[in-house]
This record gives structure tokens, sequence and C-alpha cells, in this order.
């Protein structure tokens, strides 16, 4: 959930029982390090914040399916995804640390690894890293359709990420543009990824419909921070029905075609669903 707090290994365990217990069974992972250098080394870290967390979560629950966000943003010091050379992300320099990364993650006990920095190849550098490691069974959840939105606010707050110059837009997608999210999402599948994403969800229903008519590859919706804090400050100012707003996006967003939800809202609608 977005929001300022450190967790205890003690207090992140206590959280994904509860999560285990309203039979979610899945979690992402994010990391913010304890310190951030210029190429994001404390991705692929041994022990670095998402590979302990893994490590905790599957020793304790291991039928719990893991999944770890992959990206550098929340690792660097001028918080773009990639390496940096004269204030540009360099892509081709990006693979090589995008596949370390993963290497490292599945190591740790990643079920599945999630790139989401928008490099142009990532996916396939990620398989061949990880084919060459031994972890060829390892899925990987392509974020294909990641278009550079305004709804990420409160997790860029909540992951001290915002890009220090610049944006994302070399990267990321242009909202206007449709068709470019089928073309991602086709050539991430050449590229071996086993799940596409699309993100964020509310605002693209008809992107998120188009790749699921389109693609042979499960398709999962990532519904981003600002979707959530939009329903819960509305809610709290009285505007709406909070549990029906929810419960109507989330609808919502499976009619749209999702096979997967990535949701802030996960362990309330479980518990209401339940
Ligand atoms: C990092 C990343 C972002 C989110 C997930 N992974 C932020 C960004 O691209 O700036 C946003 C998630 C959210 O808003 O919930 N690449
Ligand atoms: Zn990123």
């Amino acid at each position: 959930m977005p929001g300022h707090f450190q967790y205890s290994t003690d207090e992140f365990l206590k959280a994904l029982s509860v999560a285990v217990s309203v039979g979610i069974p899945a979690i992402i992972l994010f990391g913010i390090p304890e310190k951030k250098d210029a190429r994001g080394s404390g991705a692929w870290a041994k022990d670095g914040i998402v590979q302990r967390a893994a490590a905790a979560a599957k020793a304790k629950f291991p039928d719990l399916v893991v999944i770890a966000d992959l990206c550098f943003c929340e690792y660097t010091d001028h918080g773009h995804c990639g390496i940096v050379r004269k204030g540009r992300v360099i892509n081709d320099e990006t693979l090589e640390f995008c596949a370390r990364t993963a290497v490292s993650q599945a190591r740790s006990g990643v079920d599945v690894v999630a790139p989401s920095g928008m490099m142009d190849g990532q996916v396939a550098a990620i398989r061949r890293g990880l084919d060459a490691e031994g972890f060829s069974e390892t899925p990987i959840l392509a974020y294909a359709a990641k278009y550079a939105s305004a709804f990420y606010g409160p997790f860029r707050d909540a992951a001290e990420s915002p890009p220090k110059f610049g944006d994302r837009s070399s990267y990321q997608m242009d909202p206007a543009n449709a068709r470019e999210a089928l073309r991602e999402a086709a050539l991430d599948i050449q590229e071996g990824a086993d799940i596409i994403m699309v993100k964020p969800a509310l605002p693209y229903l008809d992107v998120l419909s188009a790749v699921r008519q389109k693609c042979p590859a499960p398709v999962a919706a990532y519904s981003v921070s600002g979707e959530f804090s939009m329903i819960k400050a509305a809610a709290k100012a009285g505007w709406i029905d909070g549990k029906k707003a929810t419960l109507e996006a989330l609808t919502a967003i499976k009619r749209a075609g999702a096979d997967f939800i990535v949701t802030y809202h996960a362990l309330e609608a479980a518990q209401w669903l339940a």
C-alpha cells in the first residue's frame, strides 16, 4: 500500500499471513535500498532488500507465489530506470544489469520476475540470463504496455523514485498511443514473456481489452497507486461509497479481460469477497 513506512521482517511476515489467510495467491515485491548509487547496484545485491524479503516469504509460505518487480529506479541515485550517461538512459548497457538482477532474484527464491523498466530487449536478455544460470523454469511477467502516466504519483513518493532530471517519456509509452501496446506485447512474447502486463489499468481498459484479444499469453493488469488513492480520497471525503467503487473498478478491469489483477485493494477486496 502506498505510504511512507518501513517494514520489519516480522511485520512483513504478519502481513503475508493475513494475505494468505484470505486467499491471495501471489504478491509482488518492490524494494527501497538503504543506499542508492549511479548503477542501482542494490537491485542485484545478494543481500538486497527484495532478495531478503523473497527468501523470508518463501521460507514461511512456500506456496505463496512471489513476484519481484525488476527495475532500477528505486535503486539509482538519479531515479531513472537504467544506466544514465550524459543525461540519457542507455538502453543496451542496462540489459546486462536486467539479466544480473533477474538471476539474483531467482536465486533468492523469487518465483516470477517482472521487468518494468521498458528497455528494448529486456525480456530476451533476462530469458537468456536466467536460462544460462539454471532458471529456465522461472517465468517472466513483462510490463509490455507501460504508459508514462501521472497515476504513478503516490508510488513515486513512497519509493522516493521520481527522476531527478527529465522524465520517463523516452522509455515509457505515450498515453495517446494504443497500437504501440500491441506491438510491444507481440515483441515481448517473441522474446519469451510468459505473461503480459498492462499498466495503469482503469484509464487503459481499451488497451487491456485489445491485448487480451490479440495476444496468445495471459494478461495481467496493474491498477496503480493513483487509481487506488483516488478511490480512497473520494471515499474519505464522503463523495463515493468506497467499497462499491472499489469492487466496481476491479470488476471493470476483469471485464476488460484481465487474467490477473495487481492491486493495492487486494487485501480488503479479498476480505469483502470471501
Ligand atoms: C518502476 C515502477 C513504477 C511503478 C511500478 N514500478 C513507477 C514509475 O514508473 O515511475 C508505479 C506503480 C504504482 O503507481 O502503483 N518502474
Ligand atoms: Zn523503473
